[in-house]
């Protein structure tokens, strides 16, 4: 993952690909729909998703798998919002999910439980009872007790759960510390050294059905190589059980695959890892016809998005630094907060009057790590719109309402169309379920009368855009 540590913004450097482009006069585009006429629309921050974006890259990884059998299950964590999971179900995808919610959140949006699989180390008996009674496709099992756990709930709801193994391979992915997932003493994935004990253990449970196997190397992986080291271990079991007499039906070789944050970062195409993937199981596996799974969550979703954000303040420190205050922060987009991650942050219409100078963007939560990009070469003045760009991966999905921030919204567009994803949030909704003590006597006048006061503030604000 390239750290956002002395960068200079190098606008328009990255491929804008489907989906996003620029007018003739150098104003950008998401498909038919100007980005100025969504911010005056929906406010901002913003978050706008290509809805031929993201089904062109879901196209991508089933044109790569051709008449391999396959499923793709999108790793829902990604982006949860149920707009972008209803399009990946009318598109066939599957899904891979982490909890109870977004199981919730899949079958909601219309997906298919024979088609979810669920990973995650800590399943609860709520998230556990739900998967049962959905008849989820496979539990991807993460430790030996939790097996045990699953086995007692399946009977005693008499069900049968379908299980896969997630081995944790012990290999190095070569990503960032933050996102590495298959290392040995990581806490995903069961140790190589109890993997087959634990399938011939998951045989003789009575409400246990075995499926298959699975793992996650990590995720900005830039290469075919550490999948292939996967696909040799999850081999070396499917060939090892097999000769056991357990013959499993699938592998599933977990996401990862990087995208092109920064000039320097490698894309990892569908077209360049599924093959790979397909011959090496082909090479590996005895067991014929084993069907393949993978995971994406990134590489479907992250180009596939821009962030919206206007400037609200340009000021400086009183040495070096100059910053462009905007409205978004990391509490819309918390990568670069918490990894240090590059995003693209370009304007949306050039400023052709603003003096260029190096800017540290930043939002007004009040964190010193709340930045979103650093050393930026831009042209820009208070009241501009700047798209961040590559968005789409874990930007909304991580969002938090830290410093009483509502969540942003976000649409998608089709071609002209323009459709909103979720009803626009204010900090109304956020302090509506919360409970008085009756420390300070009866407070609902109090607060019915700050609650007016905010929603004038918010109509004089819209009236403005
Ligand atoms: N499958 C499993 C079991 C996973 O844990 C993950 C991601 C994926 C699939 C999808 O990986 P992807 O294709 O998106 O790389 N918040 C971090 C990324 C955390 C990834 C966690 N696991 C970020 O913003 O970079």
């Amino acid at each position: 993952m390239h750290s956002d540590a002395s960068n200079i913004n190098r606008p328009d450097s990255l491929s804008t690909g489907i989906g996003f482009h620029r007018s003739p006069e150098g104003e950008l585009l998401c498909e038919d729909v100007r980005l100025t006429d969504l911010a005056r629309e929906f406010g901002t921050p913003l978050y706008v998703y290509s809805r031929a974006a993201v089904a062109e890259r879901f196209r991508a990884y089933e044109a790569a798998f051709g008449d391999t059998p396959h499923q793709v299950c999108y790793a829902v964590k990604a982006s949860s919002t149920k707009g972008v999971l209803e399009l990946l179900a009318s598109l066939g995808a599957g899904f891979d999910c982490v909890s109870g919610g977004e199981i919730l959140r899949a079958l909601e949006a219309g997906g298919d439980p024979k088609k979810i699989v669920y990973s995650g180390v800590a399943k609860g008996e709520t998230d556990i009872a739900f998967a049962l009674n959905a008849g989820i496709r496979c539990f991807n099992i993460e430790s030996p007790a939790e097996l045990d756990r699953i086995n007692a709930i399946a009977e005693t709801l008499g069900h049968v759960a379908h299980v896969s193994v997630r081995v944790n391979p012990n290999i190095d992915a070569h990503v960032d510390a933050h996102v590495a997932t298959g290392l040995g003493d990581s806490k995903f994935g069961v140790k190589l050294t109890d993997v087959v004990a634990l399938y011939e253990k998951a045989a003789k449970l009575p409400a246990i059905e075995i499926e298959g196997i699975s793992c996650h190397i990590g995720s900005m992986v830039e290469s075919t190589e550490p999948f292939m080291k996967a696909v040799d271990v999850l081999a070396g079991f499917v060939n090892e059980l097999a000769r056991r007499g357990i013959v499993l039906s699938h592998i599933d070789l977990g996401g990862g695959a990087g995208v092109k944050y920064h000039p320097d970062d490698k894309l990892l195409e569908p077209a360049e890892l599924i093959p790979a993937l397909v011959a090496r199981v082909a090479e590996k596996v005895d067991v014929k016809g084993i069907e393949i799974f993978v995971e994406p969550g990134r590489s479907l979703i992250a180009q596939s998005a821009v962030l919206l954000t206007t400037v609200e303040y340009l000021k400086s420190g009183l040495f070096l630094r100059r910053f462009c205050i905007v409205d978004a922060s990391m509490t819309e987009l918390v990568r670069p907060a918490m990894y240090g991650s590059y995003h693209s942050i370009e304007p949306v219409i050039p400023n052709t009057k603003a003096q260029r100078q190096v800017l540290n963007i930043v939002g007004g939560v009040c964190e010193s790590t709340d930045f979103l990009g650093n050393d930026r070469d831009l042209a820009v003045e208070a009241g501009d719109l700047l798209a961040i760009r590559t968005a789409g991966a874990y930007g909304a999905s991580m969002a938090s309402t830290y410093n009483s921030r509502p969540l942003p919204m976000e649409v998608m567009v089709d071609g002209a169309n323009v459709l909103p994803m979720r009803r626009p949030q204010t900090a109304l909704d956020l302090t509506r379920d919360e409970l008085p003590l009756g420390l300070a006597g009866d407070t609902s006048a109090a607060a019915e009368g700050a609650r007016a006061l905010f929603g004038e503030a918010l109509e004089f604000a819209r009236s403005r855009r």
